[in-house]
C-alpha cells in the first residue's frame, strides 16, 4: 500500500516527507496553481518537490496540453526536466488515451487521471497505464459511492491479469481513506492535513501525557523509612 501526497506546497511537504513513510507527491495544475504566483517558478517548485523526493519517491505530474501533440510534447519536457523515473499524469479523454498507448509503448510511466468509472480504468488499462487515478470525493459529492468505483476497478484488473495499479484519489476525510484502503486500492493520494489526521488521535495525546506524568512522579532514589 502506497501512500502519496496530492499537494505542491513545499512548506507542508518539507513537514513530512523527510522523516515519515511516504511514497511519493502527486500534482495537477490546481494544486501547482495554489503553490506559486507564477509560471516561471513551476520547474525550480517542481525540482524542490524532486529534490525532497530523493531517488526512492514517486513524483506524478500531469500535463496540462489536450491536444495529442501537445500532450507528447509536454511529456517529453516532463521527462527531460524531472527524469526517466517520472509518472506523467494524463486525463483519460480521448486524445490522453491515444498519447498514453503511445508513451507506455515507449516505456514512459503513465498514470491515467480524472478516472470516475470502472470503464475509463479499464481502458487507460488496456493503453498500458501504470496507475489509474478515480477520484473518490468528487464521486462521493455526487452520491456515487466512490470506494465501490475503487473496488470495481481494483476487481476488474484483478479479474482480467492487468498490471495497472489502482491511486485512489481526491479525499476530503479521513473515511473516504479508510474505505477505499478495504476495497483494494494499491495506493492513496492525500492532502498533508489528512496525513496529520490519520496519525493523531486524542486518546494516544492523552495516554503519552500520562505515561510521561506517571514516569516523571518516580523518585529519583528510593525513599528511606
Ligand atoms: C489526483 O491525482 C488529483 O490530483 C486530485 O486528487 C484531485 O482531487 P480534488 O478533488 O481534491 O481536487
Amino acid at each position: 500500500m502506497l501512500i502519496l501526497l496530492d499537494s505542491a506546497d513545499l512548506q507542508a511537504l518539507r513537514g513530512i516527507i523527510p522523516d515519515h513513510p511516504l511514497d511519493g507527491v502527486t500534482t495537477n495544475p490546481t494544486i501547482i496553481s495554489r503553490a506559486c504566483s507564477g509560471k516561471r517558478e513551476i520547474p525550480g517548485l517542481l525540482r524542490s518537490i524532486r529534490g525532497l523526493l530523493g531517488n526512492e519517491g514517486m513524483l506524478h505530474i500531469q500535463v496540462t496540453a489536450a491536444t495529442l501533440d501537445g500532450i507528447l510534447a509536454e511529456a517529453e519536457t516532463i521527462k527531460e526536466q524531472f527524469g526517466e523515473d517520472v509518472y506523467i499524469k494524463i486525463p483519460v479523454t480521448s486524445e490522453g488515451i491515444k498519447a498514453l498507448s503511445i508513451l507506455a509503448k515507449k516505456g514512459i510511466r503513465v498514470t491515467a487521471t480524472a478516472v470516475f468509472t470502472p470503464q475509463q480504468a479499464l481502458i487507460a488499462a488496456k493503453a498500458g497505464a501504470d496507475f489509474v487515478a478515480p477520484y473518490v470525493n468528487r464521486l462521493d459529492d455526487l452520491a456515487v459511492d466512490g470506494s465501490r468505483v475503487v473496488r470495481e476497478i481494483k476487481q476488474i484488473f484483478t479479474d482480467y491479469s492487468l498490471k495497472t495499479r489502482v491511486l485512489a484519489a481526491s479525499f476530503r476525510n479521513i473515511e473516504q481513506v479508510h474505505r477505499v484502503c478495504l476495497s483494494g486500492a494499491d495506493a492513496v493520494t492525500i492532502s498533508p492535513e489528512l496525513y496529520w489526521k490519520m496519525l493523531f488521535h486524542p486518546l494516544t495525546a492523552v495516554s503519552v501525557e500520562e505515561f510521561e506524568r506517571d514516569w516523571a512522579a518516580i523518585p529519583e532514589r528510593e525513599e528511606r523509612n
